[in-house]
């Protein structure tokens, strides 16, 4: 028992950890998790105790009126109160219960369309041109934000442990999910529900920033990156292996929606959502192997491009700051 509660212990720390809470959501599922675990131990204790005391201490017979007493206060009164404080808790913390759940007061939008087995991210501030990108999740610090759920194929699972609780994202629907980061820092969110092959390597970094910050980050990506005229030996054979049949680079010809956006890749936090850490030899590694980096993706492998041609379009990519 020692042993599993101290497994269990030590793994709440770290940037994917319900238990280690950076949001107002987060914060309170520990909350419920914490008052749940220590009132099931209080209880446990408890009932132990009074069994102890039954057949071991004060072995003798009670009267028929101090056993009807027993019953009704330890057997109706007390599970019925402990149960349904706990309960209406638990309810009141469903995200469409709350009361910001129609994200009213929030001035920032994030739309968020899982496929197999990326994210695309699109960011929205009323009366501002949307900013589209993949992969990863930015967001500003005491800022409610409402994320906007949609899948493109099957059912995924947005979820970022330490901001808040998941949400599914189910075909032909659109969920929504109010979040508040309330720490700055670098987190993980992961695809929670099995989606295929690779449902495991379906997720995301998310960076909590101070406003300012995210405000000049998301003012740099709303406009091509200086990036797509630097390099331009990998920029023509992006343009020549018609990597534009599924994706997009902002300023050039490359405009599909069918695959993530690389308009800024260069500045991302990781490649193949969550995937690997991004430089130029994973960028050219994952554009050669993704069939084997990323089983059932929808990228085909470019294992017919000399390591040359793979550098110079990973060089062009990373420029795209
Ligand atoms: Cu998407 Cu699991």
């Amino acid at each position: 028992m020692l042993t599993a509660a101290c497994l269990s212990l030590c793994s709440c720390n770290g940037v994917q950890s319900a238990l280690d809470p950076a949001g107002d959501e987060a914060r309170q599922v520990a909350t419920l998790f914490w008052t749940m675990t220590i009132g099931g131990l209080v209880i446990w204790a408890f009932v132990v105790l009074l069994s102890l005391y039954a057949s071991r201490w004060k072995r003798q017979l009670i009267s028929e009126t101090a056993a009807g007493r027993v019953i009704l206060w330890g057997g109706v009164v007390l599970p019925v109160t402990v149960l349904t404080a706990l309960l209406s808790y638990a309810l009141w913390l469903m995200p469409s219960l709350r009361p910001f759940a129609g994200g009213e007061d929030a001035h920032l939008r994030i739309e968020v369309v899982a496929s197999q087995f990326w994210w695309r991210v699109v960011y929205q501030r009323p009366g501002e041109n949307a900013v589209v990108s993949a992969n990863e999740v930015r967001l500003p610090v005491g800022e409610r934000v409402e994320f906007v759920l949609s899948s493109a194929d099957m059912i995924h699972s947005f979820w970022i442990p330490a901001l808040g609780g998941k949400m599914d994202v189910i075909p032909g629907r659109t969920n929504r999910l109010s979040l508040s980061a309330t720490k700055t820092g670098t987190y993980r969110g992961q695809c929670a529900e099995f989606c295929g092959t690779s449902h495991a390597l379906m997720a995301f970094p998310v960076a909590a920033t101070e406003p300012s910050d995210f405000d000049a980050w998301l003012k740099v990506r709303s406009s091509p990156s200086a990036g797509i005229d630097a390099n331009l030996d990998g920029r023509a054979l992006f343009e020549r292996k018609d990597c534009g049949d599924c994706h997009r680079v902002d300023g050039t010809a490359a405009q599909s929606g069918k695959g993530p956006d690389l308009s800024h890749i260069g500045s991302r936090l990781s490649i193949g959502a969550g995937l690997l850490e991004n430089d130029e030899g994973t960028l050219a590694r994952f554009i050669a192997h993704s069939a084997s980096l990323k089983p059932g993706s929808q990228m085909p492998a470019y294992l017919h491009l000399s390591a040359e041609e793979l550098a110079a379009i990973a060089t062009w990519l990373k420029g795209l700051q």
